[in-house]
């Protein structure tokens, strides 16, 4: 087995369904036989209410990032083999702040998975709406970068700002931030959806995933329901794309 594949979901914009992605992603990989870890850097906390239910857990990503706690003592399982996690909290919406002037702070989320990452075959970090600390932590500890992007009016207005920032990481720190691929969601089968489309290939080319994710019900219910959505609707629209993107990201990463 190859090294450790650490992918940051990242996009600045607000619902454009990272979370989303990053749970169905780490249930597909974990149900393909790999070894899955999450990790929840958002102070909102959706991939951690997801996949637990509740928001009890102690220690989190904040004890790891502000007070020191190994990352090893942050991980829990979850109730589906194989896949594992981070959880985050509501204060770490202060890690702005706190980190603020803390030496080395871009790197610590990095140190911290850098004893466990071989525990896994695929780490996969969601990320806050926004370009803090947070997630330029996560640009700097991962591997790949994969951008989901919302099929949606205004799409690619914010990704300028996106791409400078990762431009400036790579410029000033030294790290290769590759895009993995870009995962288009919430496909309306709409003009509008389909305009979109054209321009966000337009702008990635072949870094686009061919499966699109469609807007189905079914993905939203499925973790209102803290389920999986492989479980809970397996017919669905929204299952049954989750597993050709499953397919399409072994095919990208291991050549399968
Ligand atoms: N394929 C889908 N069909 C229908 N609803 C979806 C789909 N994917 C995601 N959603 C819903 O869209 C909303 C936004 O998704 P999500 O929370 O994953 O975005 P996000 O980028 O993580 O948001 P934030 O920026 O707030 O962290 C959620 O309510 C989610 O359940
Ligand atoms: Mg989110």
């Amino acid at each position: 087995m190859q090294s450790t594949r650490i992918f940051a979901l990242c996009n600045n914009k607000g619902g454009v369904t990272k979370t989303t992605t990053t749970i169905n992603l780490g249930y597909g990989l974990a149900r393909a036989g790999r070894r899955v870890l999450l990790v929840d850097t958002d102070a909102q906390s959706n991939t951690t209410y997801s996949l637990l239910g509740n928001l009890e857990q102690e220690p989190t990503l904040f004890d790891v990032l502000i007070n020191g706690t190994k990352l090893a003592d942050a991980i829990v399982e979850t109730g589906e083999p194989n896949l594992h996690l981070v959880p985050s909290s509501i204060n770490l919406s202060a890690a702005d702040l706190l980190m603020a002037s803390a030496p080395g702070r871009e790197r610590k989320l990095m140190r911290a998975l850098t004893p466990i990452k071989e525990n896994y075959d695929y780490i996969l970090i969601d990320t806050p709406p926004n370009l803090g600390v947070l997630t330029v932590n996560a640009f700097i500890a991962c591997t790949d970068v994969i951008i989901p992007i919302a099929l949606t009016t205004y799409a690619l207005i914010g990704i300028s700002i996106l791409e400078s920032t990762m431009q400036e990481l790579r410029d000033n720190l030294d790290v290769e931030l590759p895009i993995f691929g870009v995962v288009a969601n919430l496909d309306d089968h709409t003009r509008l959806s389909n305009n979109v489309l054209g321009a966000v290939r337009d702008h990635f080319g072949s870094l686009v995933f061919d499966t699109v994710i469609p807007r189905n019900i079914k993905v939203e219910e499925a973790h209102n329901q803290i389920a999986c959505i492989f479980d809970y609707a397996p017919m669905s629209t929204g299952a049954q794309a989750y597993t050709k993107l499953v397919k399409e990201v072994l095919h990208r990463a291991e050549g399968i």
